[in-house]
């Protein structure tokens, strides 16, 4: 008897403007054995370039201007019916740049991944790269984490070190720690939408089998 795989888990991704790890995210789940499938990529910047990437590879798109909505929530009814509609179990976070109310976060809850530019909790927030560099640390690296209502906040599901280099500028390092977000989203997304990342008070578990084949924590150096 050969066991059922389970059912691809349905996932929205959220963006706000070039996409590149939707990209990163799009193409991972063309993979006949990736547990994820990308239902439907929404932008709350309607001339977003990922918008028309996702739509050329043939995933729905929704443009939805959060200036056409008067309030925060107002903005997030029309995202919730639009998740409801293409049957949305988990969303993933690529360069959305739009806070989302506690309401919405909670509805949510560890159903809803973000990556960030760096190796969280250090440089929450805009200009990671700016300020990793002020600050002279020689490694840097990106996270993946389940979004809590504090913003770059939530349980770690993977990381990756990247060096900073004494020639870098904001824009060296932004490309140097982007090709390792390309990496490690991807797998992070697997290991969630698998079953196998799990929350266990605020921190993830990783059950055995999967860190053999998804290191999670992959140095650069
Ligand atoms: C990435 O650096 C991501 O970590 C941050 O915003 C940027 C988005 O880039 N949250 P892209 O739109 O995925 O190319």
């Amino acid at each position: 008897m050969t066991a059922e795989k389970p059912p691809k888990k349905r996932v929205a991704i959220l963006i706000s403007g070039r996409g590149s790890n939707m990209q990163a995210l799009i193409e991972a789940a063309r993979a006949a054995d990736y547990p994820a499938e990308i239902v439907l990529v929404a932008s709350n910047r309607p001339k977003a370039a990922g918008l028309t990437w996702a739509a050329a590879n043939g995933v729905p798109t929704l443009a939805l201007d959060h200036r056409n909505h008067a309030s925060r929530a107002d903005f997030e009814v029309a995202l919730q019916s639009a998740l409801d509609e293409a049957n949305v179990e988990l969303i993933a976070l690529a360069g959305f740049m739009r806070l989302m109310t506690p309401e919405f976060v909670q509805r949510w809850r560890d159903r809803m991944i973000n990556i960030h530019p760096s190796l969280l909790p250090s440089f929450k927030g805009l200009e990671t790269h700016e300020r990793v560099l002020a600050a002279g640390v020689r490694i840097t690296g990106c996270t993946v984490h389940f979004v809590r209502p504090e913003m770059d906040e939530g349980p770690i599901i993977a990381q990756a070190a990247v060096p900073v280099v004494s020639t870098d500028t904001p824009e060296t390092l932004a490309a140097r720690v982007l090709a390792a977000e390309h990496r490690i989203y991807p797998s992070a997304l697997a290991l969630v939408a698998s079953g196998r990342a799990v929350c266990v008070g605020e921190k993830i578990v990783i059950s055995e089998e999967v860190k053999e084949r998804a290191p999670l924590f992959s140095p650069s150096l």
